[in-house]
């Protein structure tokens, strides 16, 4: 089997490659290195630095490669940035992945795995958060995964495509090579634990009178290996299929940087900032489905485990990846 991986480059991309590579698939990496660096591609992949918005590329890339599968990562994934430029969240998230689905059309490939979001609820009524619940999107970058949710409703009833949604809560931790780089970092355990490393002062935390127990909001973390783990599995479905991917469980802001300051032996001050509007007290996947219909279940996504692993490749990478720059000039005079 070989798959083509969008934003493979990127956090998530990254780690699921190398699952996908030591799963004997053969994997084809694309991705524009916005974001992502070309150092977390592994070796054993072949590698194109093509944008999505180039929808002759992308079929000419699709006519060479001949993939079997496609799995989408590549996207916009900034809640703040969307609110405030939504145009970039539109064109990214959902009209430019229509570039993708066309050349699929054009040259036979039927199923495709796309990381949507938990983003898509909103404010959930009922937690922990069911697949039927209602969507209801408060950002620009939620709205732009469930419009890309319903292109595929469409793709799929008129062109076969066998569109397989995976919604992400927290992805987290790392793999012993890959691990989590963003320009701008706004997930929590990272920049905890830059704080151990003493590349920042203080975390901020978004608000401590949330009605959950100790008033900071309470997320699901799931190991991004459990994650990788979860599109493999979803590979496997042959009608267009929808899941929840979390790990089930809720943590709140006070036990991540607890289990943090155990873990590192580092004592991270942390600063109360004012709640964002619209973040919800608590987002808690329920994850029956994905267990009941592709027997897959959380294995590392224990909080002690995912903090451990990304401290790890933190201390191993204290300044993340290699200097990008550099290595994307390599890359362009090598790319095909
Ligand atoms: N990390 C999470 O907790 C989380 C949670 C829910 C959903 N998601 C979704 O999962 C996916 C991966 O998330 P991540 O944290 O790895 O993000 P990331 O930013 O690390 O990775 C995205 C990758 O896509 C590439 N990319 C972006 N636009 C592109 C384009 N037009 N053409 C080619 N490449 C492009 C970037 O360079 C980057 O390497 C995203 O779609 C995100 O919305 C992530």
């Amino acid at each position: 089997m070989r798959i083509l991986v969008t934003g493979g480059a990127g956090y998530v991309g990254s780690v699921c490659v190398e699952f996908l590579l030591e799963a004997g698939i053969s994997v084809v990496v694309v991705d524009n290195l916005s974001e992502g660096h070309r150092a977390a591609v592994d070796e054993r992949a072949a590698f194109h630095r093509l944008d999505l918005s180039d929808r002759g590329g992308i079929l000419a890339l699709f006519q060479a490669e001949k993939p079997d599968a496609v799995i989408h990562f590549a996207a916009n994934a900034l809640v703040a940035e969307s609110m405030r430029d939504p145009s970039t969240y539109f064109r990214n998230n959902a009209f430019h992945g229509i570039h993708l689905l066309d050349a699929m059309v054009a040259t036979g490939v039927r199923k495709i795995v796309f990381s949507s979001t938990c983003a898509v609820y909103g404010l959930p009524l009922k937690i922990p958060i069911e697949e039927r619940a209602e969507t209801g999107p408060i950002n620009p970058y939620g709205e732009s995964k469930l419009c890309f949710e319903k292109i595929l409703r469409w793709y799929s009833e008129i062109h076969g495509i066998v569109p397989l949604i995976l919604r992400y809560f927290n992805a987290a931790g790392a793999s012993e090579r890959y691990g989590e780089d963003h320009k701008e970092e706004t997930h929590l355990i990272p920049n905890v634990l830059r704080v151990a490393l003493g590349k920042r002062r203080a975390v901020e935390v978004y608000g401590d009178g949330f009605a959950t127990p100790d008033g900071t909001a309470i997320r699901d973390y799931v190991h991004v290996r459990d994650l990788a783990a979860a599109h493999l599995a979803a590979l496997r479905r042959e009608q267009p299929s929808l899941y929840n991917v979390g790990s089930g469980e809720g943590y709140s802001v006070r036990q991540v940087v607890e289990m943090a300051r155990k873990i590192t032996g580092v004592s991270i001050p942390y600063d109360i900032r004012p709640a964002r509007r619209g973040d919800p007290p608590r987002l808690v996947a329920n994850i029956f489905k994905l267990r009941q219909e592709l027997s897959w279940k959380p294995e590392r996504s224990r909080l002690s485990e995912i903090v451990e692993s990304a401290w790890r490749w933190h201390r191993a990478h204290p300044d993340g990846y290699p200097d990008d720059e550099r290595e994307g000039e390599r890359q362009r005079e090598t790319a095909t």
